[in-house]
């Protein structure tokens, strides 16, 4: 059932500072504009690769989902990998059967299709998005 590699997640205090790095650092080119998710809490911004793709997010404000993680890493970090999945509902249903905890209803993500999380404690201690492909 699980897809490509969509994206990284990557928490940092500042998407601006940590663009310069992939920009000025890796030379990476395809950068997209920094946009603002408040329902989740976060600003995000999509840096390209070839194959794949890295999430900056930022908090929004106080009450951001990230602003934890930020606390106990405060120079910013690896946060969440995010695979695709066919459909977030078949997905969902499928983990709960297998026992692992998911985290809120399917919702709205950054790519603007349906994503969980998967609660990292049953996952090896890594936070999992699943988003439903693009159709
Ligand atoms: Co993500």
């Amino acid at each position: 059932m699980i897809g490509r590699l969509n994206h990284v997640g990557v928490a940092t205090p500042s998407i601006d500072d940590s663009v310069k790095l992939y920009r000025d650092i890796l030379g990476a080119t395809d950068i997209g504009e920094k946009f603002a998710l408040p329902e989740q809490g976060v600003w995000v911004c999509f840096v390209n690769f070839e194959n794949s793709q890295v999430e900056l997010i930022e908090p929004y404000d106080e009450n951001s989902t990230i602003t934890g993680f930020l606390k106990q890493n405060p120079a910013g970090g690896q946060h969440h990998i995010c695979y695709e999945v066919e459909d977030i509902h078949v997905a969902r249903d499928e983990m709960l059967a297998k026992g692992v905890r998911v985290l809120g209803e399917p919702r709205i993500g950054a790519h603007g299709t349906l994503i969980i999380f998967l609660h990292p404690k049953d996952m090896g201690g890594v936070l999992i998005e699943l988003m439903e492909t693009h159709k």
